[in-house]
């Protein structure tokens, strides 16, 4: 589908409710399945990419419905079944990654696959720390589809180089069925969604700084409320702020610390944005914010920076065209490994709609305020955060921008243009 953008003249005004958080919608069914008795999961995610943890977890056997008010009810043995077909992670790499840990230490063997990105994407990451405990993985060379072959596992002391909750998440679900104890250090802190919800189910796990430590333990059945998503709240905030006469409310946005880069790095551009209210809410902290449009300067995103904000640097990338000065981020070579080569592709497009925007091996340099020409079309490389960003770029284009691809927005957030058209209809 292509879709085409127009400068936006007036500016984003009033409020919006943020969609459920994908990160969390997506532990929420899994982990819940396996758990043994009944668990609600009220605002589950309808992006594709938690829909796909929802399949897979119904394949081994795991009985999940959405009921008359659309809240999602698992109930579960507490064990999975084999399944009679092979798993379909689709886009998913959140999907694949955590049930290959679970899997790895059932009693059946069963095979994880995905989409054509989904299997371009690494998966040695897992399959080497998984193989220390004692998984057998088959792959395509460290590439999807992962054939796994069910064992006994034993629990390792792992040092991870990646600052990665995937990984990390995958190590401690393998941690629940391992004998002793499971130990997983990250560089930096990434977003640790996985430690909350294991502990509110009652999981033997402890945290303590970089270090998370898990024995094998029964999961309780889980009752929450998801947040939403501050990963698709980014783009209403980056629109916000580079489009003139902008004053917008996004409410129950999630704002877990190891989430909320975003809004430091603005912050450190000189964004007018601030919490206006916060409450917990199952575990995690959410609350509203408010954006203005705001006079912009560049600055320097790297190090623990990174992982709190990893998603949200295509759109901070379109940011940085609208600040005075220069913009540098380091430290992210992994964003080429995500749906696409996001810093490859954001540069390739952000250039032709003409940012003054340059590739490095870790990340990217951008100088800005640039006045950007627009009139072009631009690919979205099947990534829904690259057709998002480019959509927020658009908006400040002085001529119209058509971006190929833009139905991929669905992945995390298929409410993105019902929830924009609010903020621009006053
Ligand atoms: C996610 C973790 C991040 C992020 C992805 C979702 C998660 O990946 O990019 O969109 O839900 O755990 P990494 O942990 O591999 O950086």
């Amino acid at each position: 589908m292509q879709k085409t953008v127009y400068k936006n003249l007036k500016g984003l005004k009033g409020s919006v409710t943020i969609p459920s958080d994908k990160s969390i919608s997506h532990r929420a069914v899994i982990f819940s399945s396996l758990a043994k008795g009944t668990s609600t999961i009220k605002n589950f995610s309808k992006g594709a990419d938690p829909l796909s943890s929802l399949d897979v977890v119904k394949s081994l056997g795991v009985d999940a419905e959405f009921n008359d008010e659309n809240t999602l009810i698992i109930n579960s043995s507490g064990r999975l079944e084999k399944p009679d077909k092979i798993l379909d992670c689709g886009n998913s790499g959140t999907t694949m990654r955590m049930m290959a840990g679970i899997l790895a230490g059932q009693n059946f063997n069963s095979v994880l696959t995905g989409d054509a990105s989904l299997s371009k994407r690494p998966m040695k990451r897992i399959i080497e720390p998984l193989s220390l405990m004692g998984a057998n993985i088959n792959s395509e060379e460290g590439h999807a589809p992962l054939e796994i072959e069910g064992s006994g596992l034993l629990g390792i002391d792992y040092t991870s180089k990646l600052a990665s909750a995937q990984v990390k998440s995958c190590l401690l679900l393998a941690g629940l069925f391992a004998d002793g104890l499971t130990r997983f250090e990250e560089p930096y802190l990434s977003r640790n969604h996985t430690e909350i919800m294991l502990k509110h189910m009652g999981a033997d796990i402890e945290i303590s700084g970089l270090k998370v430590s898990i024995k094998r333990s029964q999961l309780k059945p889980l009752k929450i409320d998801v947040c939403g998503d501050i990963s698709s709240a980014a783009f209403f905030i980056a629109a916000a702020l580079i489009v003139p006469k902008s004053d917008i409310i996004l409410k129950n946005v999630g704002l877990n610390p190891t989430r909320t880069g975003i809004i430091d790095a603005v912050k450190l551009m000189g964004a007018d944005i601030e919490v206006i209210d916060s409450y917990v809410h199952s575990g995690e902290i959410a609350g509203d914010i408010r954006v203005k449009y705001s006079k912009l300067k560049g600055c320097v995103i790297e190090k623990a920076l990174i992982p709190r904000l990893i998603d949200e640097l295509p759109v901070i990338a379109v940011i940085a065209t609208q600040a005075e000065g220069e913009t540098i981020v380091k430290n992210a070579e992994d964003l080429r490994n995500k749906e696409s080569d996001r810093i490859k592709s954001i540069v390739c497009e952000l250039s032709k709609v003409g940012a003054d925007i340059k590739e490095t091996p870790d990340g990217f340099k951008i100088s800005g305020k640039t006045k950007l020409n627009g009139g072009t079309q631009v690919e979205c490389y099947h990534d829904h955060r690259l057709a998002m960003s480019l959509y927020v770029a658009g908006l400040v284009c002085e001529n119209p921008v058509s971006i190929n691809g833009f139905e991929w927005a669905d992945i995390s957030f298929p409410e993105f243009e019902r929830l924009f058209a609010q903020l621009t209809q006053n």
